[in-house]
């Protein structure tokens, strides 16, 4: 029987939309599932969003909407996401689906009726940011330590879950198994908490503070409070308790967090799984925060980073290389749009995509473009033949245990050995001595075995990359990326046709990205504050332009095509698909930049730029406010 994988990502908050940190656990969730998967396991990858709550309820009033449309809304742009960044989840799930209603309801009863869940009168410190209790303990100087908000005395009756009756069992079993929170960081910082008597868990909220939320099944005045409903979406996701994967992969379950949410994954999580009469999962990966000048990086913050723009700036798999790089799991990196540039120019366009283009070259230039045939390989080349071969079980090791920074670090010391074997070996000079022919043969079949374990190895952080380097030395991806052949040596046969492929990463300009323009932040500006000359100002040319035609650029979700008349008629793209219909946009007078330098933008000519307000609720026209001719300077 294979062996099987279940890996999960927190299902996020609907309250605002993704972002860099949301991406980071889901990648990692990814490319752990791809691992798993290149060693010919069975997996199942979840993912989703979470959808109850005060929390929800307060950011659909702000947009002046009901939870449902609001909830509707963010969570497909959590779902739309994922794929931009090659993510590809088995099931994405909400927990406003009557499927997983359906099994809070289910659980919820059964504990209770265990005698688990009881009816209590309870006064204490509430945050609601947190939406919860907390003890004074926890605060710091009296706030609470996530909001930094003085919480509200509240008394009231509601239901608690009895996680207190299980807390022996589980310093035991966290005792007993070194690996369930990892790294030890964080196990050491739950065995730290549970060395106070744990409180019982209040998972009510009376139907008088908040209906919107799952009704519990043994009293209709109240509805769950989130955290009990929202982590038995882990169980919902497999068909909990009949379906067929809930029995085949429960067993080999792996959650993936940050920090944030330790407590509830560390602490709540497996003692409801005991009194479910469930396993508790097998392991719990925490890791740091994404932080921007210091700071994490948060929707309340205001200071976050779109995936789709780090996407559109740097490309997929440069965007995932650079996530699993950047940050050593476990601890908090900060963000910087130039260190990624910086990794992406010496790890990918100089290491990786030089040793891919110089070595097909090679092969081009002295046998035919054909996999040559190798004598037995001896000197430098044998020296890059064990270095690849030794390198799979320590990458493996390293992807294991999370550790990805460390398997890449280790790929890279063998590309690095290998571009030295180019220099080294010279086969443009063993190439003019038919004498050395045999030699040529067997550097240049070395350095393609060794970039078909690269591409292997390389396969769960950037699919695309591995694809394009298997069919560039004529391998199919399907049947030749798995683990079983990195750890074999002499696959490729001699006389394969190897195939001509463009840059895999062309350099990106220091100062600019990919499409020269900036990742954009939705921070405060840093220019905010800054002054600019008059003279600089009127070089800006701003006119009125009346919006003539408008569509959807295809496969593009946030890009519209626009014709206006400013009094030419001009094309301009603007990344405003998701806020407007063309209905919304026809015939309105708006304000471009009528002198931006004409870009290409998905094939598309943009001749300007449109200007628009963004606050909370969202992108705001800028418009004049009685009509003006089309073409007016605005100054
Ligand atoms: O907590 N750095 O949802 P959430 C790294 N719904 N990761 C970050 C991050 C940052 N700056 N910001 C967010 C919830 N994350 C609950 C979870 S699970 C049953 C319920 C990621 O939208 C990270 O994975 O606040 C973190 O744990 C999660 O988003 C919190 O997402």
């Amino acid at each position: 029987m294979k062996n099987r994988f279940y890996i999960t990502t927190p299902i996020y908050y609907v309250n605002a939309e993704p972002h860099l940190g949301h991406a980071y656990s889901t990648v990692i969730t990814d490319v752990q599932n791809r691992f798993h998967k290149l060693r010919g396991e069975e997996t199942f990858f979840l993912t989703g969003t979470d959808e109850h709550g005060d929390k929800i309820v307060q950011a659909a009033e702000k947009q002046g909407t009901d939870p449902k449309t609001y909830a509707d809304r963010i969570s497909s742009l959590f779902r739309e996401s994922w794929p931009l960044l090659d993510i590809e989840p088995d099931r994405f799930i909400r927990t406003t689906e009557p499927e997983h209603v359906a099994t809070v309801q289910r659980i919820l009863q059964d504990v209770y009726d265990r005698g688990d869940i009881v009816f209590r009168e309870y006064e204490g410190l509430y945050c609601f940011g947190c939406e919860r209790f907390y003890m004074e303990r926890e605060l710091e100087d009296g706030k609470c330590p996530d909001h930094g908000t003085v919480p509200v005395r509240l008394k009231e009756k509601n239901y608690f879950f009895l996680m207190s009756r299980y807390q022996d069992w589980l310093i035991d079993h966290i005792k007993k198994h070194p690996l369930f929170i990892t790294p030890e960081r964080y196990r050491n910082e739950v065995l730290s908490f549970l060395k106070d008597p744990l409180d019982d868990l209040c998972i009510s909220r009376p139907v008088s503070r908040l209906t919107w939320g799952i009704p519990l099944p043994f009293d209709d005045k109240f509805v769950t409070y989130v955290w009990f409903d929202a982590l038995i979406n882990y169980l919902t996701g497999l068909g909990y308790p009949d379906g067929p994967n809930f029995s085949k992969f429960w067993p080999v379950t792996e959650h993936v967090i940050a920090k944030d949410i330790l407590k509830p994954h560390g602490i709540y999580w497996p003692t409801m799984l005991k009194a479910i009469g469930l396993k508790p999962y097998k392991r719990l990966h925490v890791h740091g925060y994404w932080q921007i000048r210091d700071q994490k990086m948060s929707k309340s913050l205001g200071n976050i980073v779109r995936p789709r723009d780090l996407v559109e700036s740097f490309g997929v798999d440069a965007t995932r290389y650079c996530l699993m790089q950047e940050m050593v799991f476990g601890l908090d990196a900060g963000f910087s749009e130039k260190s990624f540039l910086l990794r992406i120019n010496a790890d990918l366009a100089n290491d990786l995509g030089n040793l891919v283009s110089r070595t097909l070259a090679m092969v081009r230039k002295y046998v035919n473009g054909e996999v040559p045939a190798p004598q037995d390989p001896e000197g430098v080349e044998k020296e890059l033949r064990e270095a690849a071969l030794r390198l799979v079980p320590v990458w493996e090791k390293t992807m294991e245990s999370f550790a990805m920074h460390r398997a890449m670090q280790a790929v890279w010391e063998v590309i690095n050995k290998a571009n030295k074997v180019i220099d080294t070996s010279a086969p443009w000079v063993l190439a003019k001595d038919p004498a050395k022919a045999g030699q040529l043969r067997n550097v240049l079949y070395t350095l393609l075995e060794s970039l078909r374990i690269i591409s292997i190895l390389v396969a769960p952080v950037m699919p695309s990359t591995a694809g394009k380097m298997q069919e560039a030395i004529g391998l199919d991806p399907q049947e030749d990326l798995n683990l079983d052949a990195a750890r074999r040596w002499g696959i490729l046969t001699p006389g394969t046709k190897t195939s001509r492929i463009p840059s895999l990463f062309p350099r990106l300009e220091t100062g600019k990205t990919k499409d020269k323009k900036e990742v954009k932040k939705e921070t405060v500006s840093e220019n905010a504050g800054k002054q600019v000359s008059f003279e600089d100002f009127q070089q800006i040319d701003l006119r009125v332009a009346k919006i003539t035609a408008a569509e959807r650029v295809p496969k593009a979700d946030r890009l519209m095509k626009l014709n206006v008349h400013c009094p030419e008629e001009r094309t301009i793209v603007a990344g405003i698909a998701e806020h407007f219909s063309p209905e919304d946009l026809i015939g309105r007078q708006v304000v471009v930049v009528a002198n931006l330098k004409p870009v290409k933008i998905r094939g598309v000519r943009s001749e300007g730029m449109l200007l628009v307000a963004k606050d909370d609720k969202g992108l705001h026209l800028t418009t004049v406010a009685t009509p003006a001719e089309s073409g007016a300077k605005v100054s």
